[in-house]
């Protein structure tokens, strides 16, 4: 979705959080609830009129309700003017809410409970605000290509833990009773070009690959989806037949409501037939050129839309508004609310624990009460224009702490590096001197004598209807901006003791950094939100050990990924070899791989065990939501007993990578199939166990148009990262 309205500017604060205390689990809504939904659905539809059902499934139009998106009333009913509301972060123009982290960063703490945590009191906001459909979270762009505008949006590149993320999450949402969306639904990989291009996609790639966190979204019983703008195959995603009608409600047995990206549709009948359930905003955003309303009543009085077919959307919608229990006492929409709470305590827990340390040379971190420290970059400090001084977030100037587009919310308060550092040096009686700038002049004045040099760096990209800095939402490179490289080097030139501090929506290339003599340590603190300096300090100053893993791979060279912002149309040849399958693949050493990330402590890995009761064949359960209900038994557990072997108390991301049979037609040499987060003390011992459903063992067979378990030796590794293997054994089927 695209534009916005005048930002608001909200009081700045410097506010501590406390600990946050884990979340109690809630069982997923069970499938079953579908048909109590279904049935109070079809009692309202038979109460309703023609035009009542063009009213629910039609936008008002842009810019002519309260929310984002709105629907009109259906009183007789009791059914509201539905409030659709972005996003994947928080609420778009939200006044009293929390800017939650990025998904990217919550992917990069591989914290089911944090992750989880954060779904739930994105709800809670969304249901504070009494908005009905968060417009979140995001499996699409899943990240393919590094300099993807919006792939900070998502849980990262891969889509066993973005499938994971989206399920955590949105259960978390709906846990509130407010409808998740799924989004943008599929092959939505980069920005230039979006609403022109063809995405061209092979039948396993986009099952294995695209389709694959999707399924998650679907299995956690999500309310709705929301087609893309670009095309799949030569057909606009919002009419493409095969994707909606096909994978979606067919194959994976969604029972729920497909609605439109903002004038993502580009007809009336071809739309309604293909599977799209709901037009948004209802006009272009001149108010006109409305593809429903009286012309989806023409086409249905017409014939050229069933009625069928329209009661179907009216059910899918009504159904997803009784799955989620909005017939009840749902709040008044506010979206001025005050529903913060204590939320930002999830915020700084995510920021933290999502940070990456990437390089950490002679243990000059965790920082020893240095007495004068430097501090480096524009980054360092909040944007001097004012923390929301630039619409949606679309620029890059002061720190960063999430990427531009509707993605994005105003800042409630922002603790930048510089804030956060200063108080903790005033506390320990040492002296901070700041250099807020990306200019090398006079850099070496202030970093000379200093104990460490921490220089800021971002690289920043979002949502292609703003520009920022000649980049149009995707990146049109992989360096860090403002001349970063140069900034580092002039720093390091001066002080042999520079610490790096990478705020960014997705990789870098960080060759000449490391390169540079006297960069001691890299520290990848991704897209922190506004909890940027407390997280920062956290890590530096060794109040957390540093715990989160790359989401993506960080490669030596921008050719190594293979792929780029396509100019026309994206023929997909990288096929199911995306992000680090494609370095396994093609022998390419990364700079850092997929799943990798330092410690302040040490951990080994002993006593493998598997248990085993999978066979060969097809998945051919009855279809839930998800696919097959057998896809989603487990059958076969993993056990790795992980260690704390250090001084420090820690938490270790143990990872699961499957290697299939050679039985199977081409596959990735390691594919991300399960991990566990253990929190361990110096010493400690922990059991990481890991549940292999039958999906996880499957690929596509695109000749049965099923997913198949192949006979053979399946190799289990379990390790640090995608590289680090620490243990490996067999299955054998
Ligand atoms: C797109 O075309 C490819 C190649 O013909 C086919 O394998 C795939 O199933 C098609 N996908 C969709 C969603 O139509
Ligand atoms: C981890 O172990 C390696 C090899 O023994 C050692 O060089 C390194 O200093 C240890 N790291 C930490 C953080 O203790």
């Amino acid at each position: 979705m695209a534009r916005y309205s005048l930002a608001l500017l909200a009081a700045a604060a410097l506010v501590r959080a406390e600990p946050y205390c884990p979340v109690k689990r809630d069982e997923p809504t069970g499938t079953g609830a579908w048909a109590a939904a279904y049935s109070s659905a079809a009692a309202a539809v038979a109460r309703l009129s023609q035009q009542d059902k063009i009213n629910i499934v039609t936008g008002v139009g842009w810019d002519k309700g309260p929310c984002v998106g709105n629907t009109s009333p259906v009183s007789s009913i009791g059914y509201p003017q539905l409030c659709l509301q972005d996003g994947p972060l928080g609420i778009r123009f939200g006044t009293g809410i929390t800017a939650f982290t990025p998904g990217v960063q919550a992917a990069s703490t591989w914290d089911v409970e944090l992750i989880r945590q954060r779904g739930q009191y994105l709800g809670a906001e969304a249901r504070g605000c009494g908005i009905h459909v968060l417009l979140g979270p995001v499996a699409g762009a899943l990240g393919k290509i590094p300099h993807g505008g919006r792939n900070w949006e998502g849980f990262g590149s891969d889509p066993y833990l973005a499938g994971i993320a989206m399920a955590e999450t949105i259960e978390g949402i709906q846990s509130q009773g407010v409808q998740a969306c799924a989004k943008h639904y599929i092959v939505n990989e980069q920005e230039v070009n979006r609403e022109t291009m063809s995405s061209n996609v092979d039948d396993r790639t986009m099952h294995e690959i695209y389709l694959w966190p999707f399924a998650d979204a679907v299995h956690s019983n999500v309310a709705s989806f929301m087609c893309s703008y670009n095309k799949i195959n030569g057909t606009w995603a919002c009419e493409s037949d095969s994707a909606q009608n096909g994978l979606l409600k067919k194959e994976l047995g969604f029972r729920g409501y497909i609605l439109s990206d903002w004038n993502a549709q580009h007809t009336t009948v071809g739309s309604a037939n293909s599977g799209m359930d709901m037009t948004m905003p209802g006009s272009d955003y001149h108010g006109n050129n409305r593809l429903w309303g009286p012309l989806l009543n023409n086409a249905v009085n017409a014939g050229q839309v069933p009625r069928q077919r329209l009661d179907d959307m009216v059910t899918r919608i009504l159904a997803a508004w009784y799955l989620l229990g909005q017939d009840k006492g749902y709040p008044p929409i506010n979206i001025r609310a005050n529903v913060a709470g204590n939320h930002k305590e999830n915020t700084r827990a995510v920021a933290r624990d999502g940070t990456v340390l990437l390089r950490n040379e002679g243990k000059i971190l965790p920082l020893a009460s240095p007495r004068r420290i430097a501090l480096v970059g524009s980054a360092a400090v909040v944007n001097p224009r004012g923390m929301n001084a630039c619409p949606d977030r679309g620029c890059n100037e002061g720190a960063l702490g999430m990427g531009w587009g509707s993605g994005s919310v105003n800042y409630p308060y922002f603790v930048a590096p510089y804030d956060a550092l200063r108080e903790r040096a005033q506390r320990d009686g040492s002296q901070i001197s700041l250099h807020a700038s990306d200019s090398t002049n006079g850099v070496q004045g202030v970093v000379q004598g200093a104990d460490v040099a921490i220089v800021c760096i971002t690289a920043n990209s979002g949502e292609g209807y703003i520009t920022v800095e000649g980049h149009p939402g995707d990146r049109n490179h992989l360096d860090p901006w403002h001349n970063g490289n140069q900034l580092v080097q002039a720093v390091a030139a001066a002080n042999k003791n520079t610490i790096v501090v990478v705020h960014s929506t997705g990789p870098i290339i960080l060759e000449t950094i490391l390169n540079t003599p006297g960069v001691r340590a890299v520290v990848w603190a991704g897209l922190p939100s506004n909890e940027n300096g407390n997280a920062l300090v956290d890590v530096l100053y060794g109040l957390t050990n540093p715990s989160g893993k790359l989401v993506y791979t960080i490669a030596k060279r921008p050719e190594d990924y293979g792929v780029s912002i396509v100019r026309g149309n994206d023929d997909f040849r990288e096929g199911i070899f995306v992000d680090y399958r494609w370095f396994d693949q093609n022998k390419i050493e990364p700079r850092f791989e997929f799943g990798f990330g330092l410690s302040y402590t040490n951990y080994s890995y002993s006593a493998l065990a598997i248990t085993s009761n999978v066979r060969a064949g097809p998945a051919t359960g009855q279809t839930i939501p998800g696919g097959p209900a057998d896809l989603w038994e487990t059958v076969a557990t993993v056990t790795a007993q992980v260690t704390n072997t250090g001084g420090v108390a820690g938490a270790e991301v143990a990872q699961l990578y499957l290697s299939f049979p050679s039985s199977a037609p081409s596959t990735p040499p390691r594919q991300l199939r399960g991990f566990a987060k253990l929190k361990l003390q110096p010493g400690q011992s922990g059991t990481a166990t890991f549940n292999l459903r039958k999906r996880d063992l499957a690929y596509w067979d695109t000749g049965r148009q099923q997913w198949v378990v192949p006979t053979g030796r399946f190799v289990v590794s379990v390790g640090a990262s995608s590289r680090d293997i620490r243990l490996t054994g067999n299955i054998d089927v």
